[in-house]
């Protein structure tokens, strides 16, 4: 859309914002819902993929960082504070930044992915690593945040779904109606919590007539929704999911129940192969954690879950760029060519 003023002027009416304060926003929203003609085939479902990595920072997590800088900020906070598997971080960092806000970030040592870390380090965060999970840092951000004059910026802040709901009605305003069934990935469950609520004020007010069911995935080493329970040590390679006891547990609980959706998990292998698929046949480079809506998408599909002829949307929540070790490793070392036609031809063997 031509303009587009990122998601708080755009819905207005919709996300309260305190009166007469500074809207700290880098225009985000409004990102490509792509047909996947290669998905849509495999399924035997009209399939989109809503691409959340095209927002400023790489990731959903902007939705909700334009809404919660600009209360902090009207709320005269002078540093914001948030425990991260990495996009929230990254995502605090650049509008606290653009905000003039000091930022603080705690993120579980060794276990984010590089370009994250690299976002966070440019845009000028306080970065603490944490010999612990996510879990553990989310607890250190909460109780300094409640002892401290510093605003959590994590999605326990309610201000935070506000603007993550704002992914539904895109999609619901672009294809007219709600999707039969929207698969999303899940972590600290936060998002699917806000897109419901985003479908459910939607279809309340009568702009779309029904619901989708909410399809929940997680990785299979951190997936406590799935199976009940907490996860003392969750392990995947989306590290972006790596939660064992997510802060919207309820809120997850409530989307499944009320929208006949299902919890599922999804191996790693699983979420490899998606990723890859998404890359090499849809042309669209997301993030491994990204990748198990799309990793659930066929193995619902596969077991008859997933009616055939749905049309379904799998929100792919961040950028492939984020993780440029998992995209590289398993590569093998090439020689490199001497400067020939001959030899790049005989290499692409085009001869
Ligand atoms: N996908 C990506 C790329 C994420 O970064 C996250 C969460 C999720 C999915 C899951 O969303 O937590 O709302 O269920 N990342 C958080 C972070 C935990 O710190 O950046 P959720």
């Amino acid at each position: 859309r031509a303009g587009w003023p990122g998601l708080i002027e755009a819905y207005r009416d919709r996300i309260a914002v305190p009166e007469g304060a500074r809207v700290v926003t880098l225009q985000e929203g409004n990102t490509p819902l792509v047909p996947a003609h290669h998905l849509s085939e495999l399924t035997g479902c009209e399939v989109h993929l809503k691409v959340e990595g095209a927002n400023p920072t790489g990731s959903f997590k902007d939705r909700g960082m334009t809404v919660a800088i600009t209360h902090a900020l009207a709320a005269g906070s002078k540093a914001v504070i948030c425990a991260s598997t990495g996009n929230t971080s990254a995502s605090a960092a650049a509008y606290a930044a653009r905000a003039g806000l000091t930022s603080a970030v705690l993120v579980p040592q060794g276990k984010i992915a590089m370009g994250k870390l690299a976002q966070a380090v440019v845009h000028g965060a306080r970065i603490l690593q944490v010999q612990g999970n996510f879990d553990d840092c989310l607890e250190l951000a909460r109780k300094t945040a409640a002892q401290h004059p510093v605003t959590l910026v994590n999605s326990v802040n309610k201000v935070r779904l506000e603007g993550q709901k704002t992914a539904a009605f895109e999609i619901c305003d672009v294809l007219g109606r709600a999707p039969d069934v929207h698969c999303l990935p899940v972590g600290n469950a936060g998002n699917i919590t806000a897109y419901w609520k985003g479908y459910q004020e939607y279809a309340a007010d009568g702009v779309v007539p029904a619901t989708p069911r909410m399809f929940g995935f997680q990785a299979a080493g951190a997936a406590p929704l799935v199976h009940g329970e907490p996860v003392a040590d969750p392990e995947t390679v989306a590290t972006a999911i790596r939660v064992g006891s997510p802060a919207s547990w309820q809120g997850a609980v409530a989307a499944k129940a009320e929208s006949d959706g299902l919890f599922a998990a999804v191996g790693d292998d699983e979420i490899l192969a998606a990723y890859r698929l998404l890359a090499s046949r849809e042309g669209v480079f997301v993030e491994p954690a990204s990748a198990s809506s799309v990793a659930g998408l066929l193995a619902t599909a596969a077991d008859g879950r997933l009616p055939a002829g749905s049309r379904v949307v799998c929100t792919v929540t961040g950028h492939g760029l984020k993780d440029p070790d998992t995209a590289l490793s398993g590569m093998l070392e090439v020689e490199p060519l001497p400067v020939d036609p001959n030899a790049v031809a005989t290499a692409l063997e085009l001869t």
